[in-house]
Formats: C-alpha cells, structure tokens, sequence
C-alpha cells in the first residue's frame, strides 16, 4: 500500500485554533469511543475539553459519570497539568424543548410543547438527533466557554446523515402538506380554519374524516406555531453549517477496516470536500495486524494440512489454522483499506488496533488516545 500521510492528533489536539472537532463514521466503528479519547487525550494536553456524546456504550458512560441523559456537561476527570474533560450526553428531546421555549413567546412555547404532535415529531423525525447534536454544538460553541469541543455523531446508518439533517429538516418543514396547513392559519385564527375548509375542502374534508377535526385542529396549530419558530431553526441551523466550515474546525473520519465502512468514509471525505469542511483525517479503527514473527498465510495453512493428513500434532495444527486466519483477516483488511488510500493519497490517516476487550473506562480510553496520537 502506498503509504498514507500520518495523522498527527497531537498537533490538531495542541492547537489552541482548534476549537471543535467532530467524529463521524459508519454506525457501530468507534465513533463514540475516538470522541471520548480525543476528549480525555486532550484534557492530558493541558486543554478544557466537553464531550458532547450522543450515544455512549452503558459501561463506558458510568466511567465516565453519565448515569442519564443530561443536557449540562459534567466534570468528567481533570488531568495532572490541570486540563480537563468534561462530557455530557445528549438529550434530544430536552434540546427541541429549549429551542422552542427560547424562540417562541411564552404562550405560543406552552402551545407547542403540550401539543400531542410534538411528542411524536420531537423524537421519531428521521433526523431530529442528527439535528439536535448539530443544535446542541452550535449552542456550546456560541456560549464561549469551552476551549474545545468534541462531537460524537448519532449512531445513523449513514455518516452524511448528520451533514443532511437541517437540510431534511428544512425540506419537512417546507413540505407541500406542511404548507397547506400552515398558509390558512396564517391568515388568521379560526376564520382561517374556515378558509381552510372552503379552499382545501376536498383535502381537509378528506383529512377531517382520516384524522378528525380535533386532531387536525392541533395539528394545524402545532405546525403555525412551529412555523413562527422554523424561521430561527433554519438560520441557526446555517450559523451551524458555517460554524463547520470554519477553519478551528477538524473532522475525523472514523472507519472500520471493512468493505462497508471504508466506502462509507469514502463518501463522506468527498462529501467534505464538496461543503469546504476541513477534513483532519481518517481514524481506522479496530485493525488486526498480521503477527509480527510469521510464516505467511499460504505457508501456515500448507503446513496445518500436512498435519492434519497425517493426523499428528492436533494441537499444532490448530495453533497454525489459527495463524492462517489472523493473517487473512490482516490482508484483507489491508486491502480495504488501500482502496480508501488510492482514492484519497492526501488524506492523513491512523490505524488503532482492535484491543481484546471493549473500552469501557478512563485507562481504556487512554490507551485509545496514546494510539490515536503515535501516527505521526
Ligand atoms: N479499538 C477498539 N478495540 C476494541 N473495542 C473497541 C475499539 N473501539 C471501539 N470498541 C468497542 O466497540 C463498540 C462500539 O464502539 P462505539 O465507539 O460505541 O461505536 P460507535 O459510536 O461508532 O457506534 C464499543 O463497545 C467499544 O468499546
Ligand atoms: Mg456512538
């Protein structure tokens, strides 16, 4: 393979310009896990690091003190030269909630949080976490209290899907059957209900009878006064977008080694590219190296045969079966991992290995971190 230029986590840990960095990837390859290690790695350098995790494994957030969903950061560790990590954990619908209630005049915040749709639309829209992590970073980075922030993206199946949520989101809101609600009600309170009825009557009739007129009444509110309010989402949603673009910001790509999510970090690097986001570089994580001291695959498994024909050293055989596969799975990897690096020759990547255990605590994450840094 042709070699990669290295990542230096370090460096970008180390720079005071380095004000947000945001890890995304495939669902299930480290996401999570590399934010809370770049976070930990950082409170180590002397830096006032937040967590902002969206989903962290259970053993892994009672190390680290999340008991629950907690829109405050907490202090998590504070390191020897006096840095510190604080994390916090996101809460989705708490989020949606402080965005109404801090855009909405008091009456029309009390009308849509105790609408029956808002339940549902605060936490079933496709979208609404990816949203909402992104919200929640713009309302950390715009308090000016943290010197760096670290996002650990949801666990969507794509990683664009975070890039894409405000845009989703945008586009719900502009919808056709979103607008044909909302119009009538902007002319005006119940008279415009009426309208409604006399302009839409074939759909609103249609829709009384499907839904009923209370229901529909409440969503006609809901919406009106969600669109009061969408107004700001869009545009602080934009401030956000910039705020990605910006050059103290630093996204890690994170990979697992495979076919699926190599391709994936693929898709998002370019993506990156398209949006002038400043790409750090790609984290692959979970490696399995080929043992250092070692006949090759082809060898090993010749020699497991021969034994195996003449039905001695069983236990032997096995050892090198054993040998065979791990040099596999090493070659494999390897190859998925050169496709990613013929595509992108300029991007800098890091390889941490795949521990025998998960992470579920400070001294794991730590370990994590020294893997991280020791690319470059
Ligand atoms: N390098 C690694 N070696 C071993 N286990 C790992 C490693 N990185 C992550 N894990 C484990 O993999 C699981 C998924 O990691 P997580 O960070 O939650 O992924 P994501 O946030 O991308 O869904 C967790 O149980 C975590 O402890
Ligand atoms: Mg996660």
């Amino acid at each position: 393979m042709k070699k990669p230029a290295p990542l230096d986590v370090d460096a970008i840990l180390d720079d005071r310009g380095t004000r947000i960095i945001v890890c995304c990837g495939a669902g299930g390859v480290g996401k999570t896990t590399t934010a809370a290690a770049l976070g930990l790695r950082a409170a180590e350098r002397g830096r006032g690091a937040v967590v902002l995790t969206v989903d962290p494994a259970r053993r892994l957030a009672q190390s680290m003190g999340l008991s629950e969903l907690d829109n405050t950061p907490r202090l998590v560790h504070t390191a020897e030269g006096g840095g510190q990590l604080f994390a916090m954990m996101l809460d989705m619908k708490r989020t949606f909630d402080e965005i109404i209630e801090a855009h909405a005049d008091p009456e029309r915040a009390r009308q849509i949080l105790s609408n029956p749709f808002y339940q549902s639309l605060s936490s079933s829209f496709s979208g609404t976490q990816e949203y909402m992590a992104m919200e929640k970073l713009g309302q950390l980075r715009r308090s000016d209290e943290w010197d760096l922030i670290i996002v650990d993206t949801p666990p969507s199946r794509s990683a664009l899907d975070f890039l894409d949520a405000p845009e989703r989101l945008g586009r719900f809101l502009d919808g056709r059957f979103i607008k044909l609600l909302t119009a009538p009600a902007k002319a005006g309170g119940r008279s415009a209900f009426r309208l409604l009825n006399a302009g839409f009557g074939l759909v609103a009739g249609a829709m009384t009878k499907l839904l009923g007129a209370q229901v529909l009444k409440d969503l006609q509110t809901f919406v009106s006064a969600l669109d009061a309010v969408f107004g700001g989402f869009r545009q602080r949603a934009e401030m956000t977008y910039r705020l990605l673009q910006a050059p103290g910001t630093a996204f890690v790509v994170v990979a697992a080694p495979e076919r699926d999510a190599m391709r994936e970090a693929s898709y998002f690097v370019e993506r990156l590219a398209e949006e002038r986001m400043p790409l750090a570089g790609l984290v692959v994580n979970r490696v399995h190296f080929s043992p250092a001291a070692g006949i090759s695959a082809a060898r090993s498994a010749a020699a497991a045969e021969d034994l195996e024909s003449k039905g001695e050293h069983e236990l032997t055989a096995a050892v090198l079966r054993l040998h065979t596969g791990r040099m596999q799975l090493a070659a494999r990897e390897h190859r998925e991992q050169e496709h990613f690096v013929s595509a992108h020759p300029t991007v800098p990547v890091v390889q941490v290995r795949a521990m025998s255990e998960d992470v579920h605590d400070l001294a794991g994450l730590h370990q994590i971190g020294e893997l991280l840094a020791s690319g470059a």
